[in-house]
């Protein structure tokens, strides 16, 4: 999960809805003007634009783009939204690596990351992961190193990172994009059974 800053510079009576598009609901989150729900009842500027989508079974859930939104805190100028967890996992059958990435692209849309609100969190028993903004053109690169003894105990406990199997980097104010990789030349041979995946 993670908190954009949605940029509210703009005169929400202008910009955004209409009295009669106030406290809609999607899927149990409040959708707080000025953000609203699209509808020719409710015209709207992309930039306060949630959509509710149907997920098949009657439960509805509402997005921004492509992310999952969780609550909007109009006051605070912020969204929560959900974000996928990137992996890497060594699978003992084919003795192969599995590992799924994933990027986020805001640019563009009038939010970014908080960085008060977000972290970047690693876990793993010999994991090195990097984050970093556009590739070429960035400013932007951070990493952290998590790392255990065979038989701790590892990851985010409580929601709490603590110092064994799990390490955590500030992102910076501003960032609109990120993208994130696995250290690949990290052996982690003998530790797969323990903790196989980062
Ligand atoms: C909002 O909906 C109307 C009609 O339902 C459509 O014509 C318009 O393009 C939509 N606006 C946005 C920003 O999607
Ligand atoms: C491990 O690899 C095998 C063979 O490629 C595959 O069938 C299986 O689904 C994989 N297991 C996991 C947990 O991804
Ligand atoms: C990784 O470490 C194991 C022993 O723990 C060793 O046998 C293997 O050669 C190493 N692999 C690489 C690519 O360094």
């Amino acid at each position: 999960m993670l908190l954009l800053g949605a940029a509210l510079a703009t005169d929400p009576l202008a910009a955004g809805a209409t009295a009669q598009c106030q406290n809609a609901k999607c899927g149990g989150v409040d959708i707080s003007y000025p953000f609203a729900m699209n509808s020719s009842s409710c015209p709207m500027v992309p930039a306060f634009e949630v959509s509710c989508n149907d997920m098949g079974n009657g439960v509805y859930k509402p997005f921004v783009g492509d992310v999952e939104l969780l609550s909007i805190d109009v006051q605070l100028g912020q969204v929560r939204v959900g974000n996928r967890i990137s992996y890497s996992c060594y699978n003992k059958s084919s003795r192969q690596i599995d590992s799924n990435v994933w990027e986020l692209t805001l640019t563009g849309t009038g939010y970014r990351f908080s960085d008060s609100a977000n972290k970047f969190i690693v876990t793993g028993c010999r994991t090195l992961a990097y984050i970093a903004d556009q590739d070429y053109v960035g400013k932007y690169m951070s990493g952290c190193v998590s790392v255990c003894r065979r038989g701790d105990l590892i990851g985010v406990i409580d929601g709490v990172c603590s110092e064994k199997g799990c390490c955590q980097t500030t992102i910076p104010k501003g960032l609109d994009y990120y993208q994130m990789w696995f250290e690949e030349s990290m052996n982690t041979s003998g530790i797969y059974n323990g903790t196989p995946c980062s």
